[in-house]
Formats: C-alpha cells, sequence, structure tokens
C-alpha cells in the first residue's frame, strides 16, 4: 500500500518555460495516481527539501502530472537551475479536499487569478470544461505584472473558445507590448464589467496574499457574500496531514481543510491574509 509520508519517485519528461521565472515541469509517475482539481502534492528535490505545489495538469490524467512553478527560493532555485528532463523528483500526495465541484454545479464560475496563482486554477479549468453542461458561466480574470508574466498564454485562445466562457486580462502597469486592460487583478472585478450573475455565482480566487486580500474586499463590495467566495490559502506547510500545526487559521489546518477554503469558514480569524 502507498505510503503517504514516504515521496515516490517520478521522472520530469519536460520542462518548459513560460515566463521568465514560472517553468512549467511534467512528471511521469511510478505508478497511477490519481487528485482533484485544487489538491496538493509535497515535492522533494532530493538533496535540496520539499515543498507544497498544487498540479496545474489535468486532474484526469494519472500516469502523469504538471506543476508549474516560480522560482523563489531554495526548492524552486533547484528545480529550475539544477532538475533536468530524464532528472528525478519525489512526489507525496495528493493533501488537501480539492474544490468542492458538487456544490458549484448550476453556478456560474469566476475564476480569479494572478501569477502563479493561474496554475492551480487552470487544473480547476480543466475539471469544469470536462462538465461544461454542469456549469451555467465560467468567467476567467488573470492578472500579472507585465504581459511576459502571463502563465498559459499559448491556451488562451483555446479558452476563450470554449462555451459559455470568458477570459479578461490584465496587466499592472502600461507595457509597449499591451493594448489591453490595465491595473491590478481586482480592476477587473468592477460590477459593471464583471459579466456574473453575482446571486447565482461562487468565486475562486489563487494568487499571492496581497492580490487574495484586495480580490475578497473587491467581491464583498460588488455584492458577493462570503459563502460564495473559495480562497487558495497557500501557506508554508510541512506535514500536510494535520499533524504538525504549521498551517492552522483558526480550528483549520489548511493542507487538511483546505488549501481552498470558503472564506466564509476563515473570515473571523485574525491571521487570514497575513
Ligand atoms: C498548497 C500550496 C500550493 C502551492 N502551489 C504552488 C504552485 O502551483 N506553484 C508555485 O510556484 N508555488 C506554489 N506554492 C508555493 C510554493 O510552495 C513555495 O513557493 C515554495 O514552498 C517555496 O519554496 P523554496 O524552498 O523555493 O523557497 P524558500 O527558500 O522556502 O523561501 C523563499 C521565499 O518564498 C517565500 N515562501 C515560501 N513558501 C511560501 C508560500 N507557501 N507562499 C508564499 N511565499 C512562500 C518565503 O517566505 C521566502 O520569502 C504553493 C504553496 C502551497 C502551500
Ligand atoms: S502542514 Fe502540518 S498541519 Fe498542515
Amino acid at each position: 500500500m502507498y505510503n503517504i509520508y514516504y515521496p515516490r519517485e517520478a521522472v520530469v519528461t519536460d520542462i518548459k518555460e513560460d515566463t521568465p521565472t514560472i517553468k512549467n515541469f511534467r512528471f511521469k509517475l511510478n505508478g497511477k495516481l490519481t487528485f482533484k482539481a485544487g489538491q496538493f502534492m509535497q515535492l522533494t528535490v532530493p538533496g535540496i527539501g520539499e515543498a507544497p505545489f498544487t498540479p496545474s495538469s489535468h486532474p484526469g490524467e494519472v500516469e502523469e502530472m504538471e506543476i508549474t512553478i516560480l522560482k523563489t527560493g531554495r526548492v524552486t532555485d533547484a528545480l529550475h537551475d539544477e532538475v533536468k528532463v530524464g532528472g528525478r523528483v519525489g512526489l507525496r500526495g495528493p493533501f488537501g479536499k480539492g474544490y468542492p465541484l458538487g456544490k458549484f454545479k448550476n453556478s456560474e464560475i469566476l475564476i480569479v487569478g494572478g501569477g502563479v496563482g493561474l496554475a492551480p486554477l487552470r487544473s480547476l479549468i480543466y475539471a469544469l470544461f470536462d462538465h461544461i453542461d454542469d456549469f451555467k458561466k465560467i468567467s476567467i480574470c488573470y492578472g500579472a505584472k507585465t504581459p511576459q508574466d502571463l502563465c498559459f498564454r499559448n491556451e488562451f485562445d483555446e479558452w476563450k473558445n470554449m462555451p459559455k466562457t470568458s477570459l479578461n486580462l490584465t496587466i499592472d502597469k502600461p507595457h509597449p507590448d499591451w493594448d489591453g486592460t490595465v491595473g491590478l487583478v481586482p480592476c477587473l472585478l468592477e460590477e459593471e464589467g464583471i459579466g456574473v450573475d453575482i446571486k447565482k455565482s461562487y468565486a475562486v480566487s489563487c494568487g499571492p496574499q496581497i492580490m487574495l486580500k484586495f480580490v475578497t474586499f473587491k467581491l464583498l463590495e460588488v455584492g458577493f457574500e462570503p459563502r460564495q467566495i473559495y480562497l487558495s490559502m497557500n501557506r508554508r506547510m510541512s506535514c500536510g496531514l494535520g499533524k504538525c500545526g504549521r498551517c492552522n487559521i483558526g480550528p483549520y489546518y489548511l493542507c487538511k481543510d483546505g488549501p481552498d477554503m470558503c472564506y466564509d469558514d476563515i473570515k473571523d480569524y485574525p491571521n487570514v491574509f497575513e
């Protein structure tokens, strides 16, 4: 039987540079592995350390997995600079609950991403596309610092062409290569432009902590209720199993009860956006 404490070996089969600081890694798994959109893995670079990442690939793929990684420190530097195609890493998981897709049925889904935060949401987008008839509408709002920092640019046309789906993009500051919206991600959520029937919607957001805070405030301002907002609380984690106590908000362990939490459950605790 699979031991959740013990990393399974995975072989790197492809590495693509998606932005100047983000690479997309494809892994061949040792055996089959199923995960739900939103669940995360603990990835070990041998000799360096372990870090949590949410797969960005299709949850239906059982023998391969993609993880999209921002270069930011020890483990991610090693992944970007040292790990090559044919190299081996360890994977533990999946951990966490995954998005409550059953609850989302028959609703409009507003997806709000920032920077590498679109990576976990890409897996959710694939899961929603698989059952597109179950959802009234899928509105994707996404922003990054510059046009070159937008992840998955090659897939945008495909997403926009899906039935019932829209994609709105923004970048932080004016740029010579960009004639679209300029401003921070919450600027895509102004009531008149948001294009969703708020009463029948759920909003799902993943991105930097500061973005999550202002996206949440904007969603509340335009009329979303806390129960309609789901936030990816991608804090520092260790065991992934609710044992070490590294990741709690109030009584919730984000690794076990999240990492995607309904804002209604966590809104009254002091460290939600810290
Ligand atoms: C459930 C979950 C899912 C995640 N999914 C992804 C993903 O799909 N793609 C991705 O690129 N990253 C993801 N992250 C963030 C990723 O885990 C961190 O970037 C990684 O742990 C950094 O490790 P490091 O050793 O490279 O950096 P370190 O050397 O540990 O730290 C370098 C810097 O990064 C900061 N940092 C470390 N961990 C985090 C964190 N969890 N959140 C914010 N800042 C952090 C540190 O404070 C420090 O400033 C996820 C995190 C969680 C908890
Ligand atoms: S990471 Fe150990 S309790 Fe959540």
